[in-house]
């Protein structure tokens, strides 16, 4: 068995070892709220760290999303992080407001992962600019709260939506981490880090 087969992720999806607790999310939330309110002078990688240091956070390979200059509030930015396979789909957002683990002059530049933590479902196409949130979910109708590392508002869902840890060099944006477990996975992509 493949350390990405759909056998185990269902397994493991339900396994709280591997997702953001309330209590981690507590703690990681307020160093990214410490983040939002001091802006450069502590930065994602303090925040990286924190969330490290309660097994919540994977880093992996930067990688360049887009500059800067060509991210809008009315149109999020696809890509795929942290490696080409089928999970890793997601979004940049310019939300327009100061957000936890937000990146960027006015802190309000965030990436998530875009598959539903409850069962898989696409939240590509439901962007909700007025309210700042993911979803609803095409699926069972959870929404995600793009502001506070992607918690659940509403719905099925149980845990944050996996946040995608950003990093401004220059006038360019990049990913260099993953907060929470990517719906479809194991694990934490050990096999990705341990190339
Ligand atoms: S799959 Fe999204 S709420 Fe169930």
């Amino acid at each position: 068995m493949t350390a990405n087969s759909p056998a185990r992720t269902v397994a493991n999806v339900n396994d709280d070892s591997s997702c953001l607790t309330r209590r981690h999310f507590m703690l990681v939330g307020g160093i990214g709220a410490v983040t939002v309110l001091l802006g450069d002078l502590f930065g994602n990688r303090a925040f990286a760290e924190e969330g490290k240091r309660v097994g919540r956070f994977a880093a992996y390979p930067k990688k360049r999303i887009i500059a800067m200059s060509k991210l809008t509030a009315d149109q999020p930015a696809d890509f795929l992080y942290p490696d080409d396979g089928p999970h890793s789909t997601c979004r940049l957002y310019r939300l327009g407001t100061p957000a936890s683990g937000g990146v960027g002059p006015g802190q309000d530049v965030v990436g998530f992962n875009t598959l539903c933590t409850h069962m898989g479902g696409t939240l590509a196409g439901s962007y909700d600019r007025v309210n700042r949130v993911a979803g609803p979910c095409p699926i069972h109708l959870t929404t995600f709260d793009l502001t506070r590392h992607g918690m659940v508002v509403a719905g099925h869902a149980t845990q944050c939506l996996p946040q995608v840890i950003l990093e401004l060099d220059g006038e360019d944006v990049y990913a260099i981490g993953i907060l929470g477990l990517i719906y479809g996975y194991p694990g934490n992509l050990t096999f990705l880090r341990g190339r």
